[in-house]
């Protein structure tokens, strides 16, 4: 399903779906008695399908908040170089990609679960973004990180390094 052609409704009752679906595994899998373990988040690998639909829903929801846009950031041109870390299923890279024919678009993730982009501005790479980054002389006008609090060891460091690899005037969102 492609929550971008549902309306609200429907998104929200994926959401629910998906969640409530998730919820249940993770009790069969653990006891319902069980206090969730720091490594609570291994329960949500991107690589399962119902994971991949519950990330695509959130991003529907995100849209319908903000108004529809990818970016909230006061961005005052078009950026050459975008960065999407911990990219998931490519679904903000790709769109922003289609959206910004004219910005090159990288999405970086643990999982290579992205579809082939079907933009030619728009690559995947699997990366862990806790690694050193790896991109030579770029420097990125844009990085997005979104639903990321979960992901890393060192939040800091990835920061660090985002602010390393941004373009004077660039942002970070
Ligand atoms: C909750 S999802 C968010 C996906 C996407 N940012 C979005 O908003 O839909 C977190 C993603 O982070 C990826 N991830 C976790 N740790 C990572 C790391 N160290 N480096 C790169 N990606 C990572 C996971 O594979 C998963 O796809």
């Amino acid at each position: 399903m492609d929550p971008k052609c549902a309306g609200p409704g429907a998104a929200a009752d994926l959401g629910r779906g998906v969640a409530n679906e998730m919820a249940n595994d993770y009790l069969s899998a653990n006891g319902s008695g069980n206090k969730p373990t720091p490594s609570e988040s291994d329960n949500l690998p991107s690589v399962k399908p119902k994971e991949q639909d519950r990330l695509d829903v959130q991003h529907a929801g995100m849209l319908l908040l903000r108004g529809g846009k990818l970016v909230v950031a006061p961005l005052e041109k078009e950026p050459e170089n975008v960065l999407d870390v911990a990219t998931g299923t490519g679904i903000w890279a790709l769109e922003y990609a289609r959206e910004h024919p004219n910005s090159q678009v990288i999405g970086t993730d643990l999982s290579a679960i992205q579809p082939d982009p079907a933009a030619p501005n728009c690559t995947f790479i699997k990366d862990d973004a806790e690694d050193p980054w790896e991109f030579g002389d770029i420097r990125f006008d844009y990085i997005h990180l979104r639903f990321v609090v979960t992901c890393f060891d060192n939040h800091h460091g990835v920061l660090s390094q985002a602010f390393n690899h941004l373009e004077p005037g660039g942002w970070i969102e």
